[in-house]
């Protein structure tokens, strides 16, 4: 495995290989890698010849200082967890080398971006958008690899590719949780050790949320998730969406789509935890 800190460095590398008609894997992330990262580049192993890494904290696509402050930075581990898997090359730019130029690009995404996520992180997906371009323009791969608790982000990913008109295929991946359930995310690390032990209630709260809908009404099982959050003291829930899996439009009726599932967006202390959930 190559590390690169530089465009050009990878560029370099991957152009004979691509001229060999090579199938390139592109799995961004920002780096504080954990399993979820990691079964990404496993998948991406067994479905391309290369396979590359970006490890970036991007600063544009944060809206709030003091997560973009307190982001984990492990670029030494997360080498060493990517050489485990296999992973042939990674690139680990700095802001400059990223962003050699005041970044004056902007995407929209209708409605997509108008709910959860969207209206509670302003320039968020644009930030987003316009890192995966660049890593797009700079990876040419035929594939690209995203967890799926970043439910948002995937649809957000997908608009983008059409809206550019590329053909990279967006390969979502499911959520991978620690054994008490708990989603994995870099920022898990910054819970204290009472809120880690109570985190994993959000899963479970989901979970039975599925066996509500049984019975319960959409609004009445929205409202249902925002008390249990609301009256545990642990918890400050921002949201809770029931929403149609393509559009992230809210659903009112279980029976409006084929495909719905449930977002949601709780702080513990100043740390923001997004999970989700399929009902059907
Ligand atoms: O999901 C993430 O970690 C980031 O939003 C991404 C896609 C790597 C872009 O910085």
């Amino acid at each position: 495995m190559k590390v690169f800190n530089t465009v050009k460095e990878l560029r370099d590398e991957l152009e004979p290989l691509r001229q060999a008609g090579k199938i390139i894997g592109l799995v961004p992330t920002m780096g504080a890698l954990h399993e979820g990262h990691l079964s990404l580049v496993r998948r991406a192993k067994q479905e391309c010849d290369i396979v590359v890494v970006s490890d970036f904290v991007n600063p544009i696509q944060f809206n709030n200082q003091h997560d973009l402050e307190t982001y984990p930075r492990t670029l030494d581990e997360d080498v060493a967890k990517l050489q485990s898997v296999d992973c042939d090359y990674v690139l680990a730019p700095s802001v400059e080398e990223m962003y050699p130029t005041p970044v004056t690009d902007k995407y929209s995404f209708g409605i997509i971006e108008e709910v959860m996520e969207g209206p509670r992180r302003p320039g968020h997906f644009s930030g987003v958008a316009v890192v995966v371009r660049r890593l797009f323009d700079i990876v040419e791969p035929q594939k690209a690899y995203f967890g799926e608790k970043d439910f948002q982000q995937i649809a957000i990913i997908k608009n983008l590719v059409k809206q550019i008109n590329y053909d990279i295929e967006i390969v979502p991946c499911p959520i991978v949780r620690a054994d008490d359930g708990l989603a994995l995310s870099s920022r898990n690390k910054r819970l204290s050790p009472e809120n880690r032990a109570k985190a994993p209630k959000i899963h479970a709260t989901l979970s039975e949320a599925t066996q509500k809908a049984a019975t319960m009404s959409v609004a009445e099982v929205k409202q249902w998730v925002m008390d249990v959050f609301t009256e545990d003291p642990a918890f400050d829930p921002e949201y809770f969406e029931i929403v149609e899996d393509v559009t992230l439009q809210p659903v009112t009726d279980w029976n409006d789509a084929d495909g719905i599932v449930g977002c949601i967006a709780v702080w513990m202390d100043d740390v923001r935890l997004i999970d989700i959930i399929r009902f059907k």
